[in-house]
């Protein structure tokens, strides 16, 4: 009989005999990850039945076996080479063990308390910074993805319009500011996202034109929209672009502000990572004139999802932002705790794997991926461009190829007949007014290989 004080047998019978479990976990993991290259890319959804909440518990193992019974035979390949919708990254070998030792350790890095945590948190932010080629003027913390860190490089935004119209948001509340501009060529959808859940509302995002043909903005365009205004703006600019990965030119962006003063958020959510290739590191001149910068890492650093990074060179309103004043959680120092500056509070210590990954493949193994996956996006492109079943609707200027049918089909049709073929997983969007396809490469494990079989599935699927 369980008495007051004592460990729940379930718990307790896990407890010793954890070492066979963790064996049993790791057992199922290593299957998973060897089937992983012929796993089927993506499973079409199909009814799920729902079980009722346990009520005795069967332990960890039996939580394995009904894992593995009921659920993981519709989880997706989407760690796997040929999963090649949305933006997709897998996980490095290290970035899995970090993840795991993450759990293991289950670190808090809001406050410096209790550990050195959120050193590690720290080293990491600013290796990453390097590598994107942002000085010593950027800080930055780990949050959940690139629309958090969206909604934060923009909390701050909103701050610096209300010190420049001499009232603080922070304490008043973004009514204090009045209405607001954004300007951009091609927001991405979570820039709408996130100046809905800040109060700036999405009908502050006035859209500027772009380039003939492209997605990056019409610069000169941008100068006389910004020439009209009576107050500071925002400019959110786009260091890659979901669709055709274009982007604008941030560094003409960056000789207006000095001329217009706007605050200069940059959407480098995964095209930032042409920065790690001498080839395209020219894309992102500029990034470092921003004063806010996305950066997805589960996109192409490869670490599991949810990592991202914001940075931001004034650290001190991104404070005033999101400080959390209590007694109970310390002085607020010379190097403020996270806590004081993300959306979360407490939080895990999501920068290990990335830690992990950076130490195990250096700046040279990140780089490999970069341009690996680029090659094999421009053979892709190549291969659709001389079939006369598809027509590519834009260069591959990097790691996307937007394509669409020769003749005109149901794409959201052809999106399903690819995930029942299972060979690869892309995903629909709509190009220049018309509907169309993506296939973005940002996996480590992808080869040529692999590109020959999606190729083939396309084509395939094209004819049936
Ligand atoms: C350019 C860009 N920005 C933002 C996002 C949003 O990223 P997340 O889903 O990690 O929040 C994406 C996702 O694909 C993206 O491509």
């Amino acid at each position: 009989m369980l008495s007051v004080g004592d460990v729940h047998p379930r718990l307790a019978e896990d407890l010793d005999s954890l070492p066979d479990l963790l064996d049993a976990t790791r057992k199922a993991a290593g299957e998973a990850l060897a089937g992983l290259a012929e796993r089927a890319a993506a499973v079409p959804p199909g009814d799920v039945d729902r079980a009722p909440l346990p009520l005795e518990g069967a332990g960890a193992r039996g939580a394995l076996e009904e894992f593995s019974r009921r659920w993981e035979g519709g989880f997706a390949g989407s760690a796997g080479p040929r999963y090649l919708g949305f933006v997709t990254g897998g996980a490095t070998p290290a970035a899995l063990a970090g993840d795991w030792l993450a759990a293991t350790y289950d670190q808090n890095p809001a406050s410096s308390l209790d550990s050195t945590a959120a050193d590690l948190e720290r080293e990491t932010v600013g290796w990453l910074a390097e590598l994107f080629g942002l000085g010593a003027e950027f800080s930055g913390a780990f949050v959940t993805g690139a629309t958090m860190s969206t909604v934060t490089g923009l909390a701050i935004a909103r701050e610096w319009l209300g010190e420049r119209a001499g009232v603080s948001v922070s304490e008043d509340g973004a009514a204090a500011l009045g209405p607001v501009t954004v300007l951009s060529g091609s927001a991405h959808s979570s820039v709408l996202k996130a100046l809905s859940f800040l109060g700036m509302g999405r009908s502050s995002l006035r859209k500027v034109p772009v380039l003939p043909g492209r997605e990056a903005v019409d610069v000169g365009k941008l100068a006389e929209v910004l020439e009209t205004l009576d107050g500071p703006a925002v400019v959110v600019a786009n260091a890659g672009t979901v669709n055709t990965v274009d982007f604008d030119d941030l560094r003409a962006i960056a000789a207006l502000k000095r001329r217009y003063g706007f605050w200069l958020h940059v959407d480098a959510a995964f095209g930032g990572f042409a920065a790690l290739a001498p080839q395209y590191a020219a894309l992102t001149a500029g990034l470092e004139q921003a004063d806010s910068v996305v950066v997805d890492l589960h996109k192409w650093l490869n670490v599991p999802y949810d990592s991202a990074v914001q940075f931001t060179r004034r650290r001190d309103l991104q404070l005033r932002v999101f400080s959390n004043n209590a007694a109970y959680l310390g002085e607020i120092g010379e190097t403020p705790d996270f806590l004081h500056l993300t959306p979360e509070n407490s939080r895990r210590l999501r920068a290990l794997p990335a830690w992990f990954s950076l130490v195990a493949y250096g700046r040279d193994g990140h780089r490999e991926i970069v341009e690996r996956c680029v090659t094999l996006a421009r053979d892709l492109g190549a291969r659709l461009d001389g079939s006369p079943r598809w027509r590519l609707l834009a260069p591959v200027r990097l790691n996307v190829v937007c394509f669409a049918p020769a003749v005109d089909r149901d794409i959201d049709a052809l999106v399903r007949a690819i995930a029942e073929d299972g060979t690869t997983f892309l995903t629909p969007t709509v190009y220049d007014g018309r509907p169309a396809l993506r296939a973005a490469f940002s996996n480590w494990r992808t080869t040529a290989a692999d590109v020959e079989r999606v190729f083939a599935a396309l084509e395939r699927v094209a004819a049936g």
